[in-house]
């Protein structure tokens, strides 16, 4: 399939420039100026338009087992959701139960996600320990193209990794060249909380942000962080929400760290008020953890990523609807966490960011795509414009408003956290892997049109296993 994006502005992360792109069973061939259709090539006016990298979503939760109920949006309407929001790529989670063999979930995950429109891959969380989970970690390296695994620091009793954990997990981690993440929240401080708020007789959504405050994700974030200085370990942490949490990173990033910070488009945009709503439905609706904040932490984070603190945007895709919230009616704690977004992220941001002059179109494709292509090995493959790069492309209306409804979205979720948001600039057309799949509000997918994408390992790995086999050497030993 030939497809020629004619007459835009391509957007990348580093400069922005007049050209056609020519896209050529997948890949993009050519990024030049003036280029003719060629024959049989269906041809996309991008006149007055940008022409961007498609987003890449790296935190999702599509069809997730969780909290006793599956996340209604599954790998197919999920991506498909992401596409008609200019979203080309998600990074999903496979999270096995505790005790659960790593490569059984990690088979399990890829099988769900064989029905994916759009390009995929995995972290994996590491929920438990011993060796054969280190083995499984090597072999996922090694033989699957997974480079970074994630550790839960809350959900006690279920997924929650503890410092021995953690330990254990980064110390592997490094040696294999992978990147490690974290859910950063103190799993036993929330366990507390909640049974105190609970005994308090607070029994409904207004609990669960009291039960989460942001002190306790700055002390989770702070210790994973000085955990992975100390084994030397790069490390990312997710879903950001707090000024706390940020200030764990930027003073880490300013004493020459590795660590990266990702904000979800909800957190920089909602703020806790949403769980005053009297309204249970309205109120559980917006239950995801870390919770939403005051505002004072919105200005926090995004002058974080305007400094270049935090470095990706994502949505925490987790979708529930209202009958699966209803299991927490009369407690909480039972509510299940998450809330939706992939459709909504870039333009949300477009909106918010560049719109109001907080960043530049090229930032904005930073943030929406090129930073996540390169914190997690696949750039220029993904989060560029660029010759021999996938066709994962964009093509950005600027001009065009919107008013973003559960009553007129694809996500599979019978609500929307931005609701009644207009916004100014969203996508036109999406091309994935060189196909046009979403064109002036209509999608256009095929089932299990999506692949798997492998990431390679940073190269330490490499190093360390070059390093092994010098020692072996008897020329090696002698000096
Ligand atoms: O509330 C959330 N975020 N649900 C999904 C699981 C997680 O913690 O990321
Ligand atoms: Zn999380
Ligand atoms: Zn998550």
């Amino acid at each position: 399939m030939t497809v020629l994006i004619k007459g835009g502005t391509v957007v990348n992360a580093d400069r922005s420039f007049a050209a056609d792109v020519l896209c050529v069973d997948g890949r993009i061939e050519t990024v030049a100026q003036k280029l003719d259709a060629p024959k049989g090539a269906k041809v996309v006016d991008a006149g007055g338009r940008f022409v961007m990298p498609g987003g890449i979503d790296p935190h999702t939760h599509m069809q997730l087992p969780f909290m006793g109920t599956v996340a209604s949006d599954d790998f197919y309407s999920g991506t498909a959701a992401g596409l008609a929001g200019g979203t080309t790529m998600i990074i999903d989670f496979v999270i096995p139960n505790p005790q659960q063999n790593i490569m059984e979930a990690y088979r399990q995950w890829r099988e769900w996600a064989q029905k994916s429109v759009a390009d995929y891959t995995f972290h994996v969380a590491i929920t438990w320990w011993d060796e054969t989970v280190a083995k499984d970690m090597e072999t996922l390296v090694r033989d699957h193209g997974v480079n970074s695994f994630k550790h839960f620091m809350a959900y006690k009793g279920a997924i929650m990794a503890d410092d021995e954990i953690l330990v254990n997990s980064f110390s592997k981690a490094l040696e294999l060249g992978a990147i490690v993440t974290v859910h950063a929240e103190n799993g036993e401080l929330v366990y507390r909380l909640q049974q105190k708020i609970f005994d308090m007789g607070i029994r409904g959504p207004e609990g669960h942000p009291l039960s989460r405050p942001p002190e306790v994700e700055g002390e989770a974030a702070n210790r994973a962080i000085r955990i992975a200085e100390v084994l030397g370990v790069p490390i990312y942490v997710v879903h950001v929400s707090s000024r706390q949490s940020l200030e764990s990173i930027t003073r880490a990033r300013n004493e020459g760290q590795r660590v990266f910070g990702e904000v979800l488009a909800g957190h920089l945009l909602i703020d806790d008020s949403v769980y005053r709503n009297k309204d249970f439905e309205s109120a559980a609706a917006h239950v995801m953890s870390p919770p939403f904040r005051p505002a004072e932490h919105q200005d926090a984070l995004w002058r974080g990523l305007q400094s270049g603190n935090l470095q990706t945007t994502a949505t925490d895709h987790c979708c529930f609807c209202a009958e699966q919230k209803a299991a927490g009616k009369e407690d909480f704690r039972l509510i299940p966490n998450g809330t939706a977004g992939i459709e909504n992220r870039m333009e949300v941001l477009w909106h918010h960011g560049v719109n109001t002059g907080r960043m530049t179109m090229n930032e904005f494709v930073q943030v929406t795509s090129t930073n996540a292509a390169q914190i997690f090995n696949l750039f220029p493959r993904k989060g560029s414009i660029s010759a021999g790069a996938d066709a994962d492309i964009v093509v950005w209306d600027p001009d065009r408003s919107k008013t973003i409804s559960a009553k007129t979205h694809f996500q599979n979720i019978d609500f929307n956290i931005f609701e009644g948001m207009t916004v100014k600039g969203c996508a036109s057309h999406t091309i994935s892997r060189g196909k046009v799949v979403y064109a002036d509000g209509k999608l256009d997918v095929e089932r299990g049109a999506g692949r798997y994408v492998d990431r390679p390992p940073f190269a330490s790995y490499y190093s360390a296993l070059k390093r092994q086999a010098q020692l072996k050497k008897p020329s090696a030993v002698k000096r």
